[in-house]
């Protein structure tokens, strides 16, 4: 495939004329065998749409012109109702797409934590834009929103795998050890890294058995939980529809907790007031 770096908006609406080639046998064959695996899932056939496209996207590596025909037929859809949902959702690539697609998060609280300069340092080093790919097809970059992992900011996604805590330094380091093939393990999550296509068809629905290796929930996660064992918090049961209620001892804790608080604001406003009015005088 000749579009990496076809990037304009132009390059999105573009289908290769190789897009269109058919499928050989083989890979037909095996795609209608996991489409109708995916298909029994659904009560309507259309509602496997989403699965459907990764599925396609793992094979072809972006959803090709030949992609959206095969769901179209798949599901008794309109090639251009494919086409209007596969535009829609930016995980869905309408052009070759790298084998890792490398998401730095310039959301808010990364962005500010140093996001924006890891974006910079890593858009330089690779001469890369958002959504462009190296001309070996190794490395899609792409900036990404906030991913829920803003207690480990600023983070990286490979494949939507997180790296953690990441500086412009080790984001330089990450994408050139996945251009060399050097082995790469993603912070939490699985014990290496799994190529776009791999990931492609875990979302179609097919586990390939990693999702509960090495760490999920990280240290910062955590912290909070550490807290409330700590001082025997609890969560509140409900003990009967519409109505909120813990246990008598619990309510007790949680209740002095907030009351603490509340009287410590009530005294700190008190005292600015004070210091509000003398300073008018
Ligand atoms: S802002 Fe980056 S993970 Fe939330």
């Amino acid at each position: 495939m000749e579009h990496y770096g076809e990037q304009t908006a132009s390059g999105f609406l573009h289908v290769a004329p190789e897009s269109k080639e058919p499928y050989a046998p083989d890979v037909l064959a095996k795609l209608a065998e996991d489409a109708a695996a995916i298909v029994a899932r659904y009560p309507v056939k259309r509602s496997a749409l989403l699965p459907m496209l990764h599925l396609v996207q793992s094979v072809d590596g972006y959803i090709a012109g030949r992609g959206v025909t095969f769901c179209a037929d798949a599901l008794g859809l309109s090639e251009a109702e494919v086409s209007g949902v596969a535009t829609f959702y930016t995980q869905y690539k309408r052009h070759p797409n790298g084998d890792y697609t490398v998401g730095v998060c310039t959301n808010t609280l990364c962005a500010i934590m140093g996001g924006d300069q890891i974006w910079d340092t890593v858009s330089e080093h690779l001469d890369l834009g958002h959504d462009e790919t190296t001309t070996d097809g190794k490395i899609t970059l792409e900036r990404v929103e906030c991913n829920a992992a803003c207690d480990f900011a600023p983070v990286v996604m490979v494949n939507w795998e997180f790296y953690d805590n990441q500086t412009p330094e080790s984001t330089v380091a990450l994408v050139d050890d996945l251009r060399s093939g050097a082995p790469v393990k993603p912070t939490r999550g699985p014990n290496r890294q799994c190529t776009f296509k791999e990931m492609s068809r875990v979302l179609a629905g097919f586990p390939d058995g990693l999702a509960d290796e090495g760490v999920g929930a990280g240290p910062a996660s955590l912290i909070g939980l550490e807290v409330a064992h700590e001082h025997d918090w609890r969560a509140p049961r409900p003990q009967s529809a519409g109505e909120l209620m813990a246990p008598e001892h619990e309510t007790v804790t949680l209740k002095d907790e907030r009351t603490i608080k509340t009287e410590v604001a009530a005294e700190s406003l008190a005292q600015a007031r004070v210091a509000d009015t003398k300073a008018g005088e």
